[in-house]
């Protein structure tokens, strides 16, 4: 059956992938079609591999969890950011300033930084030495941060344990969506990458209840911080028995190797369609023999570019950080206790899995589109109506009080926003660009991609507490107002990638009313 699919004449599939791709940028269901997939059953084994890749997420997550409820912690603030306390306990403060501080917010985005730098990096290594390998060093970096972290004596320390966190899922972040993008079958990828950001979702409550049963020792900091470490042995050690992807190994010339993982991947004694599939596409790739760091930025791969320098982007300037790092802080900061800002924290971080969930079902179902449409305008909604209560509540000079019904009302608001989040832009940020470059550019445009997502997010969270302090519930608008500008360009610009196998994905730029200028009459 695999070498009855793989000879079909070259029309057939192509006219095939033509009307699917025509289907107005939704595709129909890949079932029983002839796309190239070679027999992409789900296995036991894939699935097995796949979750343990996924557990990448995790380390990423914990980070995002812990930091945010760390920094609202009274002895940690005691012992690093003392002058924070001093103005938290001033009642003439205005709530939006508590915790503008540049020392506390670059303890945040410290990480950012550093995971910039890795992810540039990290975009060699994974094409020299394999996605796998990738994993386990960034594992490995992360697992040093976190135990200096839990250490740590002085701010000097606490830089430099958050620095190795951020080389360590600079290096996970570029590997693993690949990862799962490679081994994944193409008719189910967007379930399996989904993967990530579920991971990303579980080390992120995992970390917030941890922050809540640690928060009233005057030691509780040290266990959050260090326990960083548990999420990193989980990974490395995971990642060590999991194959490299086949992609992968046939482009460093171990055939023999990428055979056997795609016959664990596949669960078919027969792959060699497929295997010889990849051993062409890699050959292609090498016989052009350029650095891809440079080919990245010729014009025939400007829509792949274009889209993966934005999609990063946008997902930052949804203003998501904002909410995951600082929940507990700005729930503070909008009148809430701190002990309920923590639960808050919980309940929204419960609320973003859930959502992960649910985009799993969908997104190999209706698409990637749909769900980014979808999400855009329920996040857009959401903020515009916490920028609403803030300004009828708290107002602009920040010393209005809110009432509980009120602090709910924007509990449940944050809710529905991180679920719009956590099924559209959340996911599909790590999935999109996985999916879209071919092998050539594949882990120099993932480079691109988790650089600009660190960049974005550095900028952002570095300015966010300043920005709440000076524009006030305004701050919320400025994020809505990227929502609308990122669902419009997804309208226009993003077409529609499911089902549609790696290495036949160049189809979808030729067919697609804007991009085609840039692919037509070039090679592929
Ligand atoms: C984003 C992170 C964010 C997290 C929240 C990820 O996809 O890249 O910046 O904190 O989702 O769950």
């Amino acid at each position: 059956m695999l070498e009855e699919s793989a000879s079909l004449p070259l029309l057939r599939r192509e006219k095939w992938l033509q009307k699917r791709i025509m289907a107005g940028g939704g595709f129909v269901a890949a079932a029983g079609l002839p796309d190239g997939d070679y027999g992409g059953r789900i296995t036991l084994a894939v699935v097995i591999t796949c979750i343990v890749a996924a557990s990448g997420g995790l380390i990423f997550g914990y980070d995002i969890g812990i930091s945010g409820g760390v920094t609202t912690m009274v002895p940690f603030l005691q012992k690093f950011f003392p002058s924070i306390l001093k103005k938290a306990g001033d009642a003439k403060t205005n709530m939006y300033c508590v915790y503008d501080s540049q020392l506390l917010t670059s303890f945040t985005s410290s990480l950012y930084i550093a995971g910039l730098i890795a992810s540039v990096v990290a975009g060699r290594v994974t094409a020299t030495s394999g996605r796998k390998f990738t994993m386990v060093l960034g594992g490995c970096t992360f697992f040093l941060g976190a135990l200096i972290n839990g250490a740590s004596v002085n701010i000097a320390m606490l830089i430099i344990g958050r620095l190795l966190l951020g080389f360590g899922v600079g290096f996970t972040n570029q590997a693993t969506p690949v990862y799962l993008s490679e081994v994944a079958p193409p008719k189910w990828r967007g379930a399996f990458n989904t993967g990530f950001q579920f991971f990303i979702g579980i080390g992120v409550v995992i970390a917030n209840c941890i922050n809540y049963a640690t928060s009233k020792k005057p030691w509780g900091w040290r266990l959050s911080l260090g326990l960083a470490a548990v999420p990193a042995v989980v990974m490395t050690v995971g990642a060590l028995f999991i194959p490299d992807t086949p992609n992968s190994l046939v482009s460093r010339g171990k055939v023999e190797e990428a055979k056997q993982s795609l016959v664990k991947a596949r669960g078919e004694a027969n792959v060699d369609a497929e295997l010889s599939e990849l051993i062409k596409a890699s050959e292609m790739a090498k016989s052009v023999g350029e650095e891809p760091f440079m080919s990245i930025f010729k014009r025939r791969y400007r829509p792949q570019l274009v889209i993966g320098i934005l999609i990063p982007f946008f997902q930052q300037v949804t203003g998501i950080n904002v909410i995951a790092f600082y929940a507990p802080v700005l729930f503070t900061s909008v009148g809430f206790g701190s002990d309920s800002a923590l639960i808050a924290a919980i309940i929204l971080g419960l609320v973003n899995l859930g959502s992960n969930l649910v985009s799993i079902f969908l997104v190999d179902r209706f698409g990637r589109r749909v769900l980014f449409l979808q999400g855009g305008v329920q996040m857009f909604i959401c903020q515009v109506a916490v920028a609403g209560i803030l300004a009828a509540t708290i107002g602009m000079s920040g010393t209005g009080q809110m009432s509980k019904g009120s602090a709910i009302l924007v509990l449940v608001l944050m809710c529905l926003y991180a679920a719009g989040f956590g099924w559209s832009w959340g996911p599909l940020t790590w999935l999109v660009p996985s999916e879209i470059y071919p092998l050539k550019i594949r882990a120099a445009g993932l480079s691109i991609s988790i650089a600009v997502n660190f960049g974005t997010t550095f900028v952002v969270s570095q300015t966010f507490l300043a920005m709440l302090c000076k524009f006030r519930f305004t701050a919320f608008l400025f994020y809505s107002a990227w929502i609308a500008i990122m669902t419009i360009f997804v309208a226009l610009f993003v077409p529609e990638t499911k089902g549609i196998p790696l290495d036949s994905m160049h189809r979808v730029w030729k067919q697609h009313k804007y991009w085609n200028k840039f692919v037509n009459n070039e090679p592929l």
